[in-house]
């Protein structure tokens, strides 16, 4: 499905906009691309706040971005973040959960660091049993 051109793309537009995080409290700059169901591509990066609880990640940005732009469903999200000793940057439990909304169980979630694609891991894998939009559409 995620042909090489554009994983490459995505991982691109990931790595530049990681580039415009404002992360002045963690210091920990994370970008993240969606490509949706026409093809086009959403970059967002994390958006910290003085009163922390309000800051957002990279995901959530690059999903409300896909939204904002009429695009309904991710085929598949890169997240670029360096964690210390190499350890992938995954998405937290919320933006997993942000994910299902857009997602299938099989939509590809891409780990780059600093070195480049460190694993694909699927929406399932990242978060099984999940809650989501279809538990809600049948009485
Ligand atoms: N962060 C993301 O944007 N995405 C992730 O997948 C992990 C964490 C952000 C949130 C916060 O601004 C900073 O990284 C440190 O947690």
């Amino acid at each position: 499905m995620l042909d090489d051109p554009t994983r490459q793309s995505l991982i691109d537009a990931a790595i530049a906009v990681r580039a415009h995080a404002h992360a002045p409290y963690s210091h920990f700059h994370v970008g993240a691309a969606v490509l949706d169901e026409q093809g086009r591509i959403h970059a967002g990066c994390n958006v910290e706040n003085a009163a922390y609880p309000v800051s957002q990640c990279a995901e959530a940005t690059a999903l409300g971005v896909m939204v904002a732009a009429g695009g309904r469903r991710a085929r598949a999200l890169v997240v670029v973040g360096h964690a210390s000793g190499g350890a992938w940057v995954t998405p937290c439990g919320g933006c997993r959960q942000r994910l299902r909304e857009f997602a299938d169980p099989d939509t590809p979630v891409l780990i780059v660091g600093a070195q480049g694609l460190q694993a694909t891991l699927t929406l399932d894998e990242l978060l099984p049993h999940s809650f989501g939009p279809d538990h809600l559409s049948s009485t």
